[in-house]
């Protein structure tokens, strides 16, 4: 599959990139200086030995992706998607973005939407938003040596685009658990705020979520 990556030029977008390259997916890096995502994909593809990774501007990555991937900051929204928003429009859009303040205490603090995912389906209406990754820390996506060691939570409201990011899941080793509506994101981003307070608390870089019962 060809995903794109708005801001793959960070920690997130860039751990995303290398676990789907490695297991055969073409990734396009997108960022608001295609210069700085050509530098990124060049360095991603030495780490995963030349397996195929562009970078471009985030409106040109949106227009070659089969699924965009937003791993922005939310602050960073309301001034990239409406950028994105002919090439998202029909796609599959994934977002893994969480509103939180840093700081002092990890806060959740979600946009009027409810969530940084309803937001983007709001900038990006005819796209089929799922929230996803929100748990999957960057530093267990960059650790490629070991499985990630959670389940990958997901909401939308289309059927078929929840399907193809479960498959997403699959293809890097996460087990994906619909939990319903994208009216859900906001409690699933919430929970990153929770997972961020136990790595301070705890000293880790990579506490994540298992459901047990299925
Ligand atoms: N880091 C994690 O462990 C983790 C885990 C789960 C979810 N997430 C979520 O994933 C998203 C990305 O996280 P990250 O840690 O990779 O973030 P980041 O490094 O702060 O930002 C990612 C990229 O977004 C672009 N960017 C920064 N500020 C922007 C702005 N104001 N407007 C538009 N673009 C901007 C930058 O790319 P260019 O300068 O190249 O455009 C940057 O490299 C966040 O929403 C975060 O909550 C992160």
């Amino acid at each position: 599959m060809n995903i794109a990556i708005l801001g793959g030029t960070g920690k997130e977008g860039a751990g995303l990139a290398t676990r789907w390259a490695l297991v055969g997916h073409s990734i396009i890096i997108g960022s608001r200086d295609p210069e700085r995502a050509k530098t990124k994909a060049a360095e991603l593809r030495e780490h995963t030995h030349k397996l195929p990774i562009i970078g471009e501007s985030n409106a040109e990555a949106a227009r070659l992706g089969t699924v965009i991937v937003i791993a922005l900051p939310a602050q960073g929204l309301a001034a990239t998607l409406p950028e994105v928003r002919d090439g998202c429009r029909g796609k599959v859009v994934i977002s893994t973005v969480v509103p939180l303040t840093f700081g002092g205490p990890r806060l959740f603090t979600p946009p009027p939407a409810g969530s940084a995912a309803e937001e983007a389906q709001a900038l990006l209406a005819e796209a089929r938003v799922v929230a996803a990754f929100h748990h999957i820390a960057a530093h267990e996506l960059s650790e490629t040596d070991h499985p990630i060691e959670c389940d990958l939570l997901l909401c939308g409201a289309d059927a078929a685009a929840k399907e193809t990011v479960g498959e997403l899941a699959r293809s890097m080793g996460l087990r994906p658990i619909d939990v319903g509506a994208l009216s859900n994101a906001g409690p699933l981003e919430g929970i990153t705020a929770v997972l961020a307070t136990i790595n301070r608390r705890y000293k880790l870089k990579n506490s994540g979520i298992k459901i047990t019962g299925l």
